[in-house]
């Protein structure tokens, strides 16, 4: 029966229902290098400063660097999950702030896409550790492959990271537009990053925003925007969240306020749609 599930069906939400509701939210953003990885990195650590028990999943299977991002050395990786030798509880490693981090290991090909039973694998398994997150942020890898999409539509949140550059808003526009048409998802949160100043921000939004309107019939959220700043580098140079190295500098306070206002979201009640619903009771049923 497994075998015959169509990927969407296999869409299900990543937590564990019941009295507590962990929030979901992936970072994506179609092109790569627009600074997803920084931006769950330090919101991460801002995240729980602000009190929340935030979990990083570092979707980037084979591609995966969090983990050197925040200077944390992996034993073993979700490859080892993937692989069934070792559960997630195994893989979790400590990073800074009180963050929790199960990393994806990389060196080995880029896993595009993941089977029926690798996802109920990583579903059962998130089930155990999720009782103690508040905030699961997945960092995914550029594109749009299935594995992609999939931790997109897994989400209760997708937050879109774009530049200003044409080619990171083209390839944001064609990752939205996959989800939408494919996957059926409406809600996007679009974060700005590397831009000089809120103006540029809200321009690059609006581009989006109108391409999102006009031929796909949904309206884009604003999240805010990151400046460009010469301090973030230096930070990863360390291989320390920026928030940590350089606490004034103009990214470390917009992660701050972003952190607030993230933390501020209300807390998801439901799994997001009847499907993933019913496919939830299947799985625990069978
Ligand atoms: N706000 C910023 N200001 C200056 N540099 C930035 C900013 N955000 C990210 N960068 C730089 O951009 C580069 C790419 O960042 P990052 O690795 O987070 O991108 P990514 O989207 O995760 O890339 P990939 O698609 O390869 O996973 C890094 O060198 C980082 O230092
Ligand atoms: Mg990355």
């Amino acid at each position: 029966m497994k075998n015959m599930l169509s990927e969407e069906e296999a869409m299900m939400p990543m937590v564990a229902q019941g009295s507590h509701c962990t929030h979901v939210i992936t970072v994506t953003s179609g092109k790569g290098g627009v600074g997803k990885t920084n931006v769950v990195a330090n919101l991460a650590v801002e995240l729980s400063r602000a009190g929340k028990r935030v979990l990083v999943l570092d979707a980037d299977l084979g591609l995966g660097n969090i983990d050197v991002l925040l200077g944390l050395v992996p034993l073993y990786t979700l490859e080892h999950v993937l692989r069934g030798s070792h559960h997630l509880s195994d893989i979790i490693i400590q990073g800074p702030a009180g963050i929790q981090v199960l990393p994806a290991g990389s060196g080995l090909p880029q896993l595009t896409s993941l089977t029926d039973s690798q996802k109920l694998l990583l579903q059962t398994e998130l089930e155990h550790v999720a009782d103690a997150v508040d905030v699961l942020l997945i960092d995914t890898g550029a594109g749009v492959s299935p594995t992609v999409t999939y931790f997109a539509s897994a989400a209760q949140e997708t937050i879109v990271v774009v530049s200003s550059e044409p080619t990171s808003l083209t390839d944001a526009y064609a990752l939205i537009k996959v989800l939408c048409r494919q996957h059926r998802e409406r809600r996007f949160k679009v974060l700005v990053n590397m831009v000089k100043s809120q103006r540029d921000a809200t321009l690059t939004f609006r581009k989006l925003d109108a391409a999102a309107d006009r031929f796909l019939n949904i309206n884009l959220e604003y999240l805010g925007y990151v400046p460009f700043d010469d301090y973030l580098p230096m930070a990863v140079l360390q291989q320390k969240a920026v928030t940590d190295c350089f606490q004034s500098a103009p990214a470390s306070r917009a992660f701050v306020q972003l952190a607030k206002e993230i933390a501020a979201w209300p807390d998801p009640q439901l799994p997001k749609s009847t499907v993933q619903f019913l496919w939830r009771q299947l799985i625990h049923t069978s």
